[in-house]
């Protein structure tokens, strides 16, 4: 079968991953989680987020870690921006690439954001006419595309206006996000088959939430499909503040396994990996969200 020869890890466990923790987490130890994911080889790392702190308070120090991170060249380090508030406060704290995030249901953007889909888009059209005059490049988001908390079941043709609609208006690339991990194989494939006839599938990417324990299922019928960016969090860390009982996203330390088995390079330590999410379960006093790593530590 024609499988990608390479693939690139978006690591979002210090955004996606510790937005959720409920435990104050200082910035040192953030900043230690960063420099430890660029020493394993990732070579995009989702550092924070540049949202309402009153919404997410664990992300309320973003910009002290990036002022702290050391940054490699050739890794990009991105954050999440709503609006243009947050897209502003990227731009002082030296961030060079953003995120932009919109639902493909309306309850979903109504919990998440306090908006409509609609509104939304709209907000981001500044944010994304100031980005290209600043040379910030911005990947999307479209969240709940294999079923939302609150409205079920979403239809593919739905997250592809959504999807659609980022894309129009630049962003670079777009990331579809099973936010509450209930997608199949099979409605992966149909999705990045629908999908895929409005946006080149080289330029869309696969989000899968483990809830349901189908990450890595939904991830080899992504590359089926022809996709090879995944977004991934060390340890599997996270979920989502407003998708009760989300799990955390797929650890990238179990992609890197599969994606090793099968020969797609993806130029990612798994040793070094490894130790990223010890370091940062010890800190938070947690179990290792990651099958692969618990198995190499239990040999060890
Ligand atoms: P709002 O309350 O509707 O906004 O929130 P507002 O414009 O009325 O402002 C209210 C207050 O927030 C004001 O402050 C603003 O200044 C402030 P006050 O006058 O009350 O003191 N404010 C901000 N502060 C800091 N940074 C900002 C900002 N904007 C306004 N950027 C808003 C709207 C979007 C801000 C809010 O709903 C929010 O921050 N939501 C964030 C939700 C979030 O981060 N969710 C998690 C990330 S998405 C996700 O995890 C899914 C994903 O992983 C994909 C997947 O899994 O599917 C990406
Ligand atoms: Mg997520």
């Amino acid at each position: 079968m024609n499988l990608p020869k390479s693939a690139r890890l978006v690591e979002v466990g210090p955004r996606d991953g510790l937005q959720n923790e409920k435990q104050p987490i200082s910035v040192a130890d953030k900043v230690r989680l960063v420099d430890d994911l660029s020493a394993a080889g990732l070579s995009y790392i989702e550092v924070g987020s540049f949202v309402s702190p009153k919404w997410v308070p664990q992300m309320a120090g973003s910009s002290e870690v990036f002022a702290q991170i050391q940054q490699r060249p050739g890794i990009t380090y991105a954050a999440l921006a709503p609006n243009m508030k947050g897209f502003e406060a990227a731009l002082t704290a030296g961030v060079r690439e953003v995120a932009v995030f919109a639902a493909a249901s309306e309850a979903f953007s109504q919990k998440n954001i306090n908006c409509s889909i609609g509104e939304s888009l709209e907000r981001f059209v500044p944010l994304m006419d100031a980005a290209r005059q600043q040379g910030i490049r911005v990947r999307g988001y479209v969240s709940c595309v294999l079923g939302c908390p609150y409205e079920g079941e979403v239809r593919a043709e739905q997250v592809a206006s959504v999807a659609k609609e980022l894309y129009a208006m630049g962003c670079y690339e777009v990331s579809l996000g099973d936010t509450i991990g209930t997608g199949t194989a099979g409605a992966t494939r149909h999705l990045f088959n629908v999908v895929g006839r409005d946006i080149p599938r080289n330029l869309l990417a696969g989000h899968f939430h483990d809830t349901y324990g189908q990450a890595l299922a939904n991830i080899y019928a992504s590359l089926q499909e022809g996709i090879n960016v995944f977004d991934s969090s060390v340890a599997g860390l996270g979920g989502c503040p407003y998708a009760k009982g989300a799990s955390g996203n797929v650890a990238t330390e179990d992609v890197l396994y599969l994606l090793n088995g099968l020969g797609i390079d993806t130029g990612i330590d798994m040793g070094r990996l490894i130790q990223a999410g010890a370091r940062i379960c010890a800190v938070l006093d947690k179990p290792n969200g990651s099958r692969v790593a618990r198995a190499r530590q239990a040999n060890t």
